[in-house]
């Protein structure tokens, strides 16, 4: 499955999503690539690799820009740049599903609107997982319970809660798994990723 990681805001925690994602369906034994389609090249650092290729994740390889080949491969994640540019729809295209990682703050409502326009492909469209949620505030889950009520199961039940571990896991080049497998934040992204399959699995049906 080619999954990419979708939203033209920039801080909304794509590249930490694509990164713990692939990192724990590597986990699971999968053979798992992680392209870096973000010029700052964010995804590769996070995983302490600067060229590509190996990580230090058994099973999780990196590359820079549109891998030459997926084959193989059976996951591969698309950590795409924050715009609506020619790469995020050459990702949209190449992908098998994509998912909107989203801060739940009212201006991402707006965002999202746009990025649902801009998607020629609405049915490879795997949902909205909610992330750097801030629960000790009440206007999160305001909004949250606004985006639950207009786009439904869209909207994975896995929400990504705050957790500073998560971008200290990034500063030391490694996975959350790696970094402390046992704090909130490498939970969630084991659920999440669970969730992921299971939609997967409705979906392919
Ligand atoms: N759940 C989280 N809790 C705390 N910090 C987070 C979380 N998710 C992401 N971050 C941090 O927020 C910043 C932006 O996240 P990042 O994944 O790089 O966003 P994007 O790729 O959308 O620009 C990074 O410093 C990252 O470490
Ligand atoms: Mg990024």
């Amino acid at each position: 499955m080619i999954l990419a990681l979708i939203n033209n805001k920039g801080g909304v925690g794509k590249t930490t999503t694509a990164v713990n994602l692939a990192a724990a369906y590597a986990r699971a034994g999968c053979k798992t690539l992680l392209a870096d389609l973000d010029s700052q090249g964010s995804a590769s650092l996070h995983l302490g690799v600067r060229e590509g290729g190996p990580t230090q994740v058994p099973n999780l390889d990196v590359c820079l820009g549109f891998p030459e080949n997926t084959r193989d491969y059976q996951h591969v994640f698309l950590d795409c740049p924050p715009a609506l540019s020619p790469l995020t729809s050459q990702a949209l295209e190449l992908c098998d599903r994509f998912l909107v990682p989203l801060q739940p703050q009212y201006l991402a409502m707006e965002g999202l609107a746009n990025l649902l326009r801009f998607v020629e492909n609405p049915s490879r469209w795997l949902g909205i997982v909610l992330t750097m949620v801030d629960g000790r505030a009440r206007v999160t889950h305001e909004i949250i319970a606004l985006l639950r009520q207009r786009f439904g199961d869209k909207v994975f039940q896995t929400e990504i809660k705050n957790n500073v571990r998560l971008s200290e896991a990034a500063s030391f080049g490694q996975s959350i798994f790696e970094y402390d497998s046992r704090c909130p934040g490498a939970k969630l992204y084991a659920q999440l990723k669970e969730e992921v399959d299971q939609k997967c699995r409705v979906l392919a049906v």
